[in-house]
Formats: structure tokens, C-alpha cells, sequence
């Protein structure tokens, strides 16, 4: 099957289509695995569709009601609707906040994503007061500050809609004295104004204490009457402090935010013109716009439903990995490099959606050769200016030497994975990874995980996320009495703790990484991030080093 869609390559080449193909049909003798694996998925699948069916309603159908009934609001995914040019929005973590120890926080009260508005992608940030009043969690300050990182990465002019009540005072200190705390949200504001990333935001509910701060820092802020609120102390503390009652509108409304204090700049007279003013907004930002879609790609020759039978249930039941390759690249054409030498490792270049790419992909255990193949081909993509998607599976435990020269084999090992994990740390290009299996241990750092500051960190929903894996842990460390019987529950309960920490529902409610997508579907995530990513050759950079300050 042909598509058209973006293009990237020269007028009349397709230089791809040269690019081998890859073999993408199962063999009879791994069909068994693949029947296992596709069970296993469909199983994370059916938990991953009820958990985002949950979250998708907020805090609840009591507060969506009060909300927009008794409050006279819009619910936040409408408001995005009026805001973003279409549906081709890249949510991101919306399992996150799930299960934390002070109790679910759907979507840990901040939705964040990257949309299109007058055609150009913008990080949104929406906060849902039917989630406690749109108060920030812990975890909705984790959420925030990666959208903000996500932003400053990849130059994102960044929209917030702030409805917020401000810090969720009983875990105040969680949220407010760290560096990576709340007030790091206002910091980065300033320091993104000042690298010319802008930063636009709506008022379209209560901003009170901290939420006050992130409209009145924004470089252009709209304000929406009878609805938006602006100050530091609401009207019960004032009347408190002074025994005087004043109205939420007279402390802080859009009239006198828009007419007396200046804290806003464009009185709208409902939610809609808001967001028309914030899109009128981005149009004089002066940014070219992406370049027309363009050229035709070929789409992948295997069906992308497979890979639900290719993502592994544990690491010893992984598929050649280029199976999965042939499934995500166009026409499953792939430009391998060094494909006899370090083969736990695959490694070379294709293209999604007409982008180019460089593919670092395990294949078993990243063993010295393959860590020096990882290194020498992640060179030349930096060289070269081609982001690299890593796709990460790696092996959850390393053997214990029982002989001198395995211990000998084993610190070459060491070496090399340094040396790739500093070629992948430096390499000045964007890096997407998406792990299809398990995220172990110290390989996981080689192959780009979290804290290697990847552009953009997806797992599938069948990912195992962890240090050792569980399933293969067979001790604990000896205690003094060895007592077996305490060692054997010790164990057991170690293991469990263990097992449920690794699931990828664990790692995406704590923010390791930027949401759970699943297989089918990541073909086209990858190509959102790609144009993401690439929009910024496109903008027109002042040479400014400070922030629009509001006067
Ligand atoms: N910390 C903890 N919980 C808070 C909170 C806060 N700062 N602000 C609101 N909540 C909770 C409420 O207790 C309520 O919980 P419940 O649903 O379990 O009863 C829920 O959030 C919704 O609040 P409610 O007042 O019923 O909703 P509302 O739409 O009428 O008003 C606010 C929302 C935010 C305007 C209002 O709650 C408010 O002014 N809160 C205080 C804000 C404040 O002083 N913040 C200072 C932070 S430093």
C-alpha cells in the first residue's frame, strides 16, 4: 500500500527505495512464541484501555459536573478542542499520578501534550480542577516541569491553561521548597522567555497562591470573564485577615486584571474568544511554517497488529528484532550497518514517514562488540545530523564470572558499554526511545534511557522497567541467623515488590517516561516526534538573551 504524506528527501529521489528489505514473516518455529507474546499483550492492552478510560473522566462525573454546571466552565479536553487546529495531538502520560501513595490523581491533574495550532506544534499544559480543584500533586509538578523540559529540548511555544487552586497544601512539602519543586515551573519560564521559546497562557478558572504566577509570567495572557480568577489570597483569607468580604471577581476578576493591574493583557468575554485570542497570538510569532507534505512513502509490507505478538513477555521470549524493524520502517526497507560483527545489536538506516533515520535496536545482550558497533554508528548519526531512535530491550541480568578470563571478558564488556554510553550521551542530535521489552539494569543507560535525557521516552504496554527482573531472582542477601524460613518469605516478598514496581503501568504513573503507546501506534508516534522535533529549523531566532518581562 502507498501513502502520501511528509517528505524530506530530494526533488525526484527516493534513495530509500534502494535500501534492502527487510524479511518480515514469522517463522514456523517461533510461531508458538508469538502466539504467547500476543496473549500477553492483549492482556496489557485491555489493562492500559481501562486505566485510560478511567482517567479520561477527570475526578470524576461529581466534579465534571460541578464544573461545568454549577461553574460555568468548559472540561479541559473541550477547551482543547477550541484551542488546537485538529486531532493530531501527542498526549503525553496520561496514566501519570495513578496509584501514588496519597491516592490516584487522574492524569495527575495536568494535561499536557503537544498539538497543532495555526500549524505549528505547541506544548499545551491544561490543569483539571474536577481533579481537586486543579491543585498540584507532587506528581503534577513532575508532570509540568517534564512538559517544560520536553519544551525547552525542542523549542515548543508552550500554552497553559491555568484553572488551579494552587498548591494541594497537605503535601506542601513535596511541592514547594526543592529546587525541582513548584517554584521551578516559574523559573523556567523566565529562562524559556529568555531563549525565545514563548510562553502564552489562559485564565480560565481560579489562580490562586503559586497558579497565580505562571499567567502573570507568561509573555501574553488572556483572561476570561465570570470565569478566570487571578490572586495570591482568595476571598476567604481576606476576610479572615480584615473581617471585610470582597467578591472573587472584585479581588481578582478580568475586568480588573485586563483594566487595573495589567497582570493580563486581553479581557475575553468567554472561553471560546480566549483561545482564538492565544491562536491569533501564535500567528504573530513570526515562525515559518512546516514545509508542505510533500512526497509519497511506501508504508510498512508487514501489518503493524503483528507487533503485538513480537513485543516480549519476558526477554527469553524476544523475536529477531528486525521483525519488529520490518513492521515500522517504510516499505520495510533498511540500509544495515555492520551486520555480520556485534549482532546482538542491530544497528542502520531508514525512514519513517519519509524522515530519516538511524536504528540502534537490541538484539540479545549488548556484548562488547555490539557496544562498539553502538558507539561507531552513533557517531556517525551525530556526524551526520540524523536522529536516532533506539529501540530498547535489554537484558535484565549479567552472569556472574566463574572463571578469570569470563571476568576478564566481563570488564571489556564495562568498557565498551561506558564508551557507547558516552558516544549516546554527547550525540547533538534528537534521540527518541521506545522500549519493546525490558528496560534493565546498567544496559538500559547505553541504550538511551530516561536518564540519558532522551527527546522522547515511550514504552509499550508490555514493557518491564527495573534493575534485575524479578521473575529471575532467586536470593536475598544472607542474613546473619540464616533462617530459611525467613529468608524464603523474604524472598517472596521482595520478588513482589519487585514484579509490581517493573510493570510499565508503574513506571508511567511515576513519570519515567512520557506515556505508554502501544505498538500498533508507534509508527505514527514516531513521526509526530520527528516533526516535532525538526520544527525548530524552521524558526526565526533573535539574538535576545532575556526574558519579555511584564510591565
Ligand atoms: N489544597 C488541598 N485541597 C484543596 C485545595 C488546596 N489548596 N483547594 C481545593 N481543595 C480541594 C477541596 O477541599 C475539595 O475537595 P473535595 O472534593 O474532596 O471536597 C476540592 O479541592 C474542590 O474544591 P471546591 O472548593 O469544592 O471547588 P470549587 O470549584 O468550588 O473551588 C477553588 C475551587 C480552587 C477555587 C477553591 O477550592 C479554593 O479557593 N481553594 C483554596 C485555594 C488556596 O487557598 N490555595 C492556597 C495554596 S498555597
Amino acid at each position: 500500500m502507498r501513502r502520501f504524506g511528509w517528505l524530506r528527501s530530494r526533488p525526484g529521489a527516493a534513495p530509500h527505495r534502494l535500501f534492502p528489505e527487510l524479511p518480515g514473516r514469522v517463522p514456523p518455529e517461533q510461531q508458538r512464541l508469538f502466539r504467547d507474546n500476543l496473549s500477553n499483550s492483549q492482556a496489557a492492552l485491555r489493562r492500559y484501555t481501562e486505566l485510560l478510560e478511567m482517567v479520561s473522566k477527570g475526578g470524576g462525573e461529581k466534579a465534571i459536573l460541578r464544573h461545568t454546571q454549577r461553574n460555568k466552565k468548559l472540561f479541559v479536553r473541550e477547551r482543547l478542542k477550541l484551542l488546537l487546529d485538529d486531532e493530531s495531538f501527542l498526549e503525553l502520560s496520561p496514566l501519570a499520578g495513578l496509584d501514588m501513595p496519597y491516592g490516584d490523581v487522574p492524569a495527575a491533574g495536568c494535561f499536557t501534550g503537544i498539538g497543532k495550532i495555526c500549524g505549528i506544534w505547541c506544548m499545551v499544559a491544561a490543569l483539571d480542577a474536577t481533579v481537586k480543584g486543579g491543585t498540584m500533586y507532587p506528581i503534577g509538578v513532575k508532570k509540568q516541569l517534564r512538559a517544560q523540559e520536553i519544551a525547552m529540548q525542542n523549542r515548543l511555544v508552550t500554552v497553559c491553561l491555568v484553572d488551579s487552586g494552587g498548591a494541594f497544601l497537605p503535601l506542601q512539602s513535596e511541592i514547594f521548597p526543592d529546587k525541582s519543586h513548584g517554584g521551578r515551573v516559574f523559573y523556567n519560564q523566565a529562562i524559556m522567555s529568555a531563549m525565545g521559546v514563548p510562553q502564552l497562557a489562559v485564565v480560565c478558572g481560579s489562580c490562586v497562591a503559586g497558579g497565580a504566577y505562571i499567567p502573570t509570567m507568561s509573555e501574553e495572557t488572556s483572561i476570561v470573564d465570570k470565569i478566570g480568577t487571578l490572586f495570591l489570597a482568595g476571598p476567604p483569607l481576606v476576610k479572615a485577615a480584615t473581617g471585610e468580604y470582597v467578591s472573587a471577581e472584585d479581588l481578582g476578576g478580568a475586568k480588573l486584571h485586563s483594566e487595573v493591574s495589567g497582570c493580563c493583557d486581553h479581557f475575553a468575554s468567554s472561553e471560546k474568544e480566549a483561545y482564538e485570542y492565544i491562536r491569533n497570538v501564535i500567528s504573530t510569532l513570526n515562525y515559518d511554517p512546516l514545509p508542505e507534505k510533500a512526497m509519497e512513502y511506501d508504508s510498512p509490507l508487514y501489518s503493524s497488529d503483528e507487533l503485538l505478538g513480537l513485543a516480549p513477555q519476558d526477554y527469553s521470549c524476544s523475536l529477531p528484532v528486525k521483525l519488529i524493524l520490518s513492521r515500522l520502517m517504510d516499505g520495510s526497507r533498511f540500509q544495515e550497518f555492520k551486520a555480520n560483527y556485534g549482532t546482538t545489536l542491530v544497528t542502520g538506516f531508514g525512514h519513517v514517514e519519509g524522515h530519516l533515520v538511524g536504528i540502534v535496536a537490541n538484539n540479545g545482550e549488548l556484548s562488547h562488540d555490539a557496544s562498539l558497533k553502538g558507539s561507531h554508528f552513533v557517531q556517525l548519526c551525530s556526524q551526520r545530523s540524523i536522529p536516532i531512535l533506539f529501540f530498547q530491550n535489554t537484558a535484565p541480568h549479567t552472569a556472574v564470572p566463574t572463571s578469570i578470563s569470563q571476568a576478564e571478558a566481563h570488564s571489556n564488556q564495562l568498557k565498551a558499554q561506558a564508551s557507547m554510553m558516552a558516544a549516546v550521551a554527547c550525540a547533538a542530535v534528537p534521540k527518541i526511545t521506545i522500549v519493546i521489552g525490558g528496560c534493565y539494569g546498567s544496559e538500559s543507560y547505553a541504550m538511551c534511557g530516561r536518564s540519558f535525557s532522551p527527546n522522547f521516552l515511550f514504552l509499550w504496554p508490555n514493557a518491564r522497567v527495573g534493575l534485575v527482573d524479578s521473575r529471575h531472582f532467586s536470593t536475598v542477601p544472607q542474613a546473619e541467623d540464616n533462617d530459611c524460613t525467613r529468608d524464603e518469605s523474604e524472598l517472596k516478598h521482595l520478588k513482589e515488590k519487585l514484579e509490581e514496581e517493573s510493570s510499565a503501568f508503574y513506571s508511567s504513573a511515576r513519570l519515567w517516561d512520557d506515556g505508554i503507546i502501544l505498538p500498533q501506534d508507534t509508527r505514527k508516534v514516531i513521526a509526530q516526534c520527528l516533526e516535532i522535533t525538526e520544527q525548530q529549523k524552521y524558526q526565526i531566532i533573535s539574538p535576545r538573551l532575556y526574558p519579555i518581562i511584564r510591565m
